[in-house]
């Protein structure tokens, strides 16, 4: 993985159809996708359930890309391993999800993948002044952890501060929720250059008919790669 700034794609595998993962994993790289993001979620941390470490290592083989895992999960640590022997290639932890995301992010690297840390709506870009040399990708969450197809929550101040603070430092900006061809060159213009999207992606297609898989990722690309340009 070279780093680069420019605009990515990264569908979540949350608004694919659960009994067919391999299959959408490969329409949706077929149509274009940059990533694959997977979210893990544990119905603890977040109020809601979708699937573990031996799911992911599962969806491996499938991703040609990139597999970026997103944990919605506490604690975080007892897993760490089980995911890279999972093969994410990113492994993304809450900061909220526990006392010790120095550590955490310590850890993740230790094990051999790329660290992410989130950040949910309500915590300041301030809260990873301390982690810019430990962490690969700050996830911005566009939405309240938990669900696909929620209302975007304008974080484009937090994004611009975020993108201030790391300078050229090789970090990327990932947004997560509610990422649509409408929303996406607020965040493209305020810095971002990973963009997840799930609800925006799937709608319309399927592994049947995947066409709109690639006319989802395409209209969202352009309408962030043209803000992203004009900033
Ligand atoms: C939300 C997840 C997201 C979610 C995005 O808790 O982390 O990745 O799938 O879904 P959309 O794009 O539908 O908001
Ligand atoms: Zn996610």
């Amino acid at each position: 993985m070279t780093f680069t700034r420019s605009i990515k794609i990264a569908p979540s595998i949350l608004s694919a159809d659960f009994a067919n993962f391999g299959q959408e994993i490969q329409a949706i790289e077929n149509q274009g996708a940059d990533w694959v993001h997977v979210d893990v979620m544990d119905g603890h941390f977040v109020p809601n359930l979708t699937f573990g470490p031996p799911a992911v290592k599962a969806f491996r083989p499938h991703v040609k890309t990139v597999m970026d895992v997103h944990l919605m999960i506490s604690p975080v640590d007892a897993y760490i391993d089980a995911y890279a022997d999972a093969g994410a290639d990113i492994l993304t932890a809450h900061l909220e999800a526990g006392p010790h995301i120095h550590r955490t992010l310590q850890a993740i690297r230790g094990a051999g993948m790329k660290a992410g840390v989130a950040l949910n709506p309500g915590t300041p870009a301030e809260a990873v002044t301390h982690l810019l040399e430990l962490t690969d990708l700050i996830c911005v969450m566009t939405v309240n952890p938990g669900f696909g197809g929620q209302k975007f929550i304008d974080m484009t101040a937090k994004i611009r501060a975020l993108r201030a603070m790391i300078g050229d430092r090789p970090v990327h900006i990932e947004i997560d929720g509610g990422v649509t061809p409408d929303t996406a060159p607020l965040v493209a213009a305020a810095g971002a250059d990973v963009l997840v999207a799930g609800s925006a992606v799937f709608k319309g297609g399927s592994v049947a008919d995947p066409a709109p898989y690639g006319a989802n990722i395409r209209a969202i690309r352009d309408a962030a790669q043209g803000a992203q340009a004009a900033a």
